[in-house]
């Protein structure tokens, strides 16, 4: 193939019959791989995610700030668990299961199917007497213009809904249920996105940055902890984004991402789930 050193050649110029061997992502600042911000989720920016040709989409008022904040003054009573701090440093406090925790001998054990009866019930009223997770899987079924669905695991439906706070930040990281927790997904969905509401943000930082880079076997040689040092994504395009209260992202969490310290007073605080669009056309979410 022909290669070109143009800046700027976007792919919707690449029409004339002598130019179609250009390749537009041999211009050096042509990366597909921006953050687009949007007052309206559709479903061309959740194909679009799920392609690859666009970094991470930032919902602005994906839901009203007074619903997170009612949500906030709610969760004041309810005692959150954490992952397993043996593992995951700076803790993550979180409501609900997560599979990376309940995982054993290639299932969910008993322990995960008892959280996730005991979460529900918890955040069934966190919402003015409703469960947040009604309003955010509204929102996406229109978006989407179908079904969404929990994914099931042995035939039973997933936790999908994981209340997150994570102030501290996170190190950088993937998430790939089919890699490292395989025969959990009864229906092995064509993308692998994870959605975030943010319930509340810190006075500063806080921000997602969200690299144009997959894992490969070769970066366990940067491996720390849970995650991997930050040459791991040295060079790599990366789509970041700076969330405001009632906002939610999207992005395929295949993707290595990271989440900054908060700076100042206030908590971190997501409501989160993973997405994929499945064979059949529903979209199927766990945690
Ligand atoms: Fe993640």
């Amino acid at each position: 193939m022909r290669r070109i050193t143009e800046r700027a050649v976007h792919v919707t110029s690449i029409t004339s019959q002598s130019q179609q061997d250009i390749s537009a992502s041999d211009s050096s600042d042509f990366t597909l791989f921006d953050a687009e911000t949007t007052g309206n989720l559709t479903r061309d920016h959740i194909m679009k995610l799920a392609v690859g040709v666009t970094g991470a989409v930032l919902i602005k008022n994906f839901s009203a700030r007074q619903d997170c904040d009612d949500i906030m003054a709610a969760l004041e009573t309810c005692e959150f668990g954490a992952y397993d701090e043996q593992v995951i440093t700076p803790r993550i406090a979180k409501l609900g299961p997560a599979v990376n925790d309940l995982y054993s001998s290639g299932k969910l054990n008993e322990q995960y199917w008892e959280h996730c009866a005991q979460a529900l019930r918890t955040r069934s009223t966190l919402l003015r007497g409703t469960d947040p997770m009604d309003l955010a899987v509204s929102r996406l079924r229109e978006a989407w213009g179908g079904e969404v669905e929990r994914a099931r695991t042995g035939g039973k439906p997933m936790y999908a809904g994981l209340i997150r706070e994570m102030t501290l930040g996170s190190r950088i990281h993937f998430d790939e249920i089919t890699l490292e927790y395989p025969g959990t997904l009864d229906e092995i969905p064509a993308s692998f996105l994870t959605f975030n509401w943010y319930l509340a943000m810190p006075a500063g930082g806080g921000e997602t940055s969200v690299f144009r880079r997959r894992w490969r076997p070769a970066d366990e040689q940067y491996q720390d902890g849970y995650g991997y040092l930050d040459a791991v994504v040295a060079g790599e395009p990366a789509a970041t984004m700076a969330p405001e209260v009632g906002d939610a992202a999207i992005f395929d969490a295949r993707n290595m991402h990271i989440v900054r310290p908060g700076v100042g007073p206030g908590r971190r605080v997501t409501v989160s789930f993973f997405l994929g669009i499945t064979g059949r056309g529903p979209l199927e979410i766990w945690s």
